[in-house]
């Protein structure tokens, strides 16, 4: 079996080289020449745990194969998938779908065999309908099916998230189509993964639907972390005692400084517009957008308090910098924000992440000083924030910090350390939601 995958960024080269390793053969299309050269030498665009390997090992099987010819790709594919980018637009927050109906017209124009179209790419109810009908202007002889088929991986750990999903989902309308993606999807058939077939338009609604449901579990949790600091209770254990209440569940319940990322600040955005369109607004999600933005803008305000009130002239250490860790994605990162405002109070802000540090210079202020590891972006700073719980923090000699240190505020956004071991140590300890802790 052949398929195409239109686009070769997190989704596309995760997905391409996942459907490559159960044996299906793999044409990806990438527009963007730099990637698509690091691609065919052997190099990833991306950092995604375990990526690297599954890439080799399917190309040199002759399964997975990159380029920019889109008819060589498509020619005898029987499914194209569209996995391009669907940022917010700028102004009104609608998913941008320029590259999507780009690519579906591209794909048109290139098809010489019946394919079955599949938006990969998060997109708004009734996109599905669109596509069909720019397939249908470009090419009135040709014939073809569109299917919806959201990704629901995390970057992070997305290879497993794709091999063994919680469930997939499935929009089609045809049993041609239908019949494709349940061969393409196969090998999870074995490990019982349910496969949920609908129609197009809830398939595209599920994914945003999905999202919006996680972001808003996790502002929720936010919210009770401040309210905790004005009460005097303890977050993780609030989080505890309703996440083990099996209607409520444990995951998503982590305080932090708000969601970032490549999909909860577009998807929940587009989700209010699409529901606001069609005169249904969906205010919990508008609610979740708006606190959400606030506590990512006040969050350099936390640090600044926890300073003594002023920063000015001060020296800042940072601890992560990607939106979550595991990733070099910086797209939207709480860090956007918490830097630069502090950057504008003019802090020096010595910054280290595993990851994300070649991404993370495009979008911070140019006078971030980039650091070798965590105790060099220690030495001599006033205070030090820890903004993504990268592995290798946790593990980090509270002694060690503090020797390099010239002040001793430690402002934990994750609340990866121990307020009591922290506190002993000798840090001016802060975390989230958690007064009394230690
Ligand atoms: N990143 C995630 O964790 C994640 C998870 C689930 C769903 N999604 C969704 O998947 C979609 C893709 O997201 P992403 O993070 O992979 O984006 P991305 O920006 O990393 O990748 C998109 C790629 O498509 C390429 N591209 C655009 N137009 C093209 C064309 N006409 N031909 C060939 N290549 C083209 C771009 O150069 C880019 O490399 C989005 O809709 C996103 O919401 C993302």
């Amino acid at each position: 079996m052949r398929i195409a995958m239109i686009g070769g960024g997190y989704v596309g080269l995760v997905s391409a080289a996942c459907f490559a390793e159960f044996g299906i053969d793999v044409s990806v299309v990438e527009a963007d020449a730099q990637k698509l050269a690091a691609l065919r030498a052997g190099r990833m665009p991306i950092y995604e745990p375990g990526l690297d390997t599954l890439v080799a090992e399917n190309t040199r099987a002759g399964r997975l194969s990159f380029g920019d010819d889109l008819s060589a790709a498509v020619d005898g594919a029987e499914a194209v998938f569209i996995a391009v980018g669907t940022p917010a637009r700028r102004g009104d927050g609608h998913a941008d779908l320029t590259y999507v109906y780009a690519a579906a017209e591209q794909v048109a124009r290139a098809l010489k065999n019946h394919a079955v179209i599949v938006s990969k790419s998060t997109v708004p109810v009734g996109t599905g309908r669109r596509i069909a009908e720019i397939i249908r202007q470009t090419r009135p002889d040709l014939e073809f099916d569109v299917a919806s088929n959201p990704e629901f991986l995390r970057e992070g750990s997305a290879i497993g998230d794709f091999m063994r999903p919680d469930r997939v989902v499935i929009g089609a309308e045809s049993e041609h189509a239908r019949e494709v993606l349940r061969r393409l999807y196969r090998p999870l058939y074995l490990i019982e993964a349910p496969i949920l077939f609908t129609d197009i338009e809830t398939a595209e609604l599920t994914k945003y639907a999905a999202n919006a449901f996680l972001a808003m579990k996790v502002t929720f949790i936010n919210e009770m972390a401040d309210l905790c600091e004005k009460v005097g209770a303890d977050v993780h254990d609030v989080a505890r005692g309703i996440g083990l209440d099996g209607r409520i569940g444990r995951k998503f319940l982590h305080p932090g400084p708000g969601y970032g990322g490549s999909c909860f600040p577009k998807d929940t955005l587009a989700l209010v517009r699409t529901a606001q369109d069609h005169g249904a607004p969906s205010r919990l999600v508008e609610a979740t957008v708006a606190v959400n933005d606030a506590r990512k803008a006040t969050m350099a305000m936390r640090v600044i308090a926890a300073c003594g009130g002023s920063v000015r002239g001060k020296t800042i250490g940072v601890l992560g910098l990607t939106f979550k860790p595991e990733t070099d994605d910086m797209r939207d990162a709480p860090s956007l924000p918490i830097v630069s405002r502090l950057a504008e109070d003019g802090v020096t802000i010595r910054a280290f992440d595993p990851q994300g540090m070649d991404q993370a210079r495009a979008l911070l202020p140019g006078s971030v000083v980039y650091c070798r590891d965590a105790l060099d972006a220690a030495a001599g700073a006033d205070a030090l924030v820890l903004i993504t719980e990268w592995n290798e923090f946790r593990a980090l000699s509270p002694a060690r910090l503090l020797a390099a240190m010239r002040g001793r505020v430690l402002v934990d956004l994750r609340n990866v350390y121990d307020p009591a071991a922290m506190r002993q140590a000798g840090f001016d300890y802060h975390c989230v939601g958690r007064p009394r802790a230690g």
